[in-house]
């Protein structure tokens, strides 16, 4: 039963108030706290934010307000265990389609506190509990090494330019290919381009001075070699997060403007040229004729919708129907509740499409989504590059994870 609940005003990993729950039952505790977008998509659901003067109006005390008032007192006495039922009590609390009364970071928070109680006060491990004795399986991580678009302060209109250790056997053989990858990299940086070259982007990514999406991509290609791998055992994959670079009619990238057509050629160039597994919003958040355009023509590579399916069902399912993309990408804060993002993760199952549970270009040491992409049995997950503590939080909660699995932990196989 829930006795008690704390909310406050914390920083995250931009140095901006987010808000973080604490949860009391009698046998149990659950701590979680919510990350931030910086290309969020215009169909997530609100992150209330105060408008104050204090923290630039990113304040979020308004958020922890409906928390500690309105959120508490329905809560009170529930079992943390009946998470459907709690997370359905805030829906209609709120009443509002995208959470904007409330705030989709005051019911997060809460949320996945729910989890983490229940999981406690059951003396189980987050990833058990959530997704019960079937959760055995590591994802891959497709991690972050190199940083554009919003995410840094350089030229490349490509976001993130992400590699996939899938010839490992394990998750943390898998963790230390990309970590020796990624010190490659910033020695084939360092090189090239000298040393400011290995400053890094939000998500803990080299953020080098380049323009062309391909001086990237040879940078990785020259990483995976010097570190000592192959492009079979290391793989790339993209995030365009191309409703940055879209300006109603073109997509401006490498100094070009190109028509929705001509950038599918662009990325069917590209997957020939290197040993592209993955690309993410290869096109703007409402195009979903283009990506079934570009899944028909590319369909063994992993085409996955972030912005253009925000972790909704009512969008993913339009996608499925129009067969735009072969996977979603699960941001919990897009939908804001534990339930509804289990939700999209078994409707996006169901239908073959893969899922990638990822975090978000602002964060905090919170690690549950790590619980989550076991739990489900996730394909992979995108948590940023091998450092920096907000991204590894993850990363190392998926190594205790693969150590209390013990032997019968699985590596996914993608
Ligand atoms: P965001 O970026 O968290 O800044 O939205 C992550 C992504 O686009 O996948
Ligand atoms: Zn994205």
């Amino acid at each position: 039963r829930i006795q008690k609940i704390r909310a406050r005003e914390i920083l995250d990993s931009r140095g901006n108030p987010t808000v973080e729950v604490d949860i009391h039952t009698p046998s149990g505790f659950g701590r979680a706290s919510v990350p931030s977008g910086a290309s969020t998509g215009s169909n997530e659901a609100l992150e209330l934010r105060d408008k104050e003067d204090r923290y630039g109006g990113k304040g979020v005390l308004d958020a922890v307000d409906n928390i500690t008032t309105t959120i508490e007192s329905e809560l009170l006495g529930m079992d943390a265990r009946n998470q459907r039922e709690i997370d359905g009590l805030m829906l209609a609390l709120d009443g509002t389609e995208n959470k904007m009364e409330l705030g989709a970071n005051a019911i997060l928070g809460v949320s996945m506190a729910v989890a983490k109680a229940a999981a406690d006060s059951l003396n189980m491990p987050l990833y058990r509990y959530l997704g019960g004795v079937n959760s055995y399986t590591l994802p891959v991580p497709t991690m972050n090494l190199l940083n554009g678009g919003k995410h840094a302060g350089n030229d490349l209109s490509i976001q993130e330019f992400m590699i996939q250790p899938k010839g490992a056997d394990s998750f943390s053989e898998a963790l230390r290919m990309g970590a020796e990858t990624y010190h490659a990299l910033g020695k084939v940086l360092e090189s090239k381009y000298g040393a400011s070259a290995t400053n890094v982007g939000y998500e803990g990514g080299y953020a080098p001075p380049l323009e062309m999406t391909h001086d990237a991509l040879d940078s990785l290609i020259k990483a995976i070699e010097e570190a000592g791998y192959t492009e079979s055992e290391i793989t790339l994959g993209l995030d365009a997060a191309a409703s940055e670079f879209f300006d109603g009619q073109n997509y401006s990238i490498d100094g070009k403007m190109l028509q929705p057509g001509e950038l599918v050629d662009y990325y069917l160039d590209l997957i020939e040229t290197y040993p592209i597994v993955l690309i993410e919003d290869p096109f703007h958040e409402e195009s979903f004729e283009d990506f079934a355009a570009l899944t028909a023509e590319a369909w063994e590579t992993i085409i996955v919708g972030d912005d253009l399916f925000v972790t909704n069902v009512a969008r993913l399912a339009k996608g499925i129907e129009m067969c735009a993309g072969n996977a979603l990408l699960l941001k919990v804060n897009q939908i804001g509740s534990v339930s509804e993002a289990l939700d999209a993760a078994h409707m996006a199952m169901r239908n073959g499409y893969s899922v990638v549970v990822s975090h978000r270009s602002a964060e905090t040491e919170d690690t549950t989504i790590a619980d989550i992409s076991v739990a489900i049995a996730a394909d992979l997950i995108k948590t940023g590059a091998p450092a920096r503590s907000e991204r590894t939080a993850k990363y190392n909660q998926l190594l205790r994870i693969e150590e209390d699995l013990g032997e019968v932990a699985r590596y996914m196989q993608l």
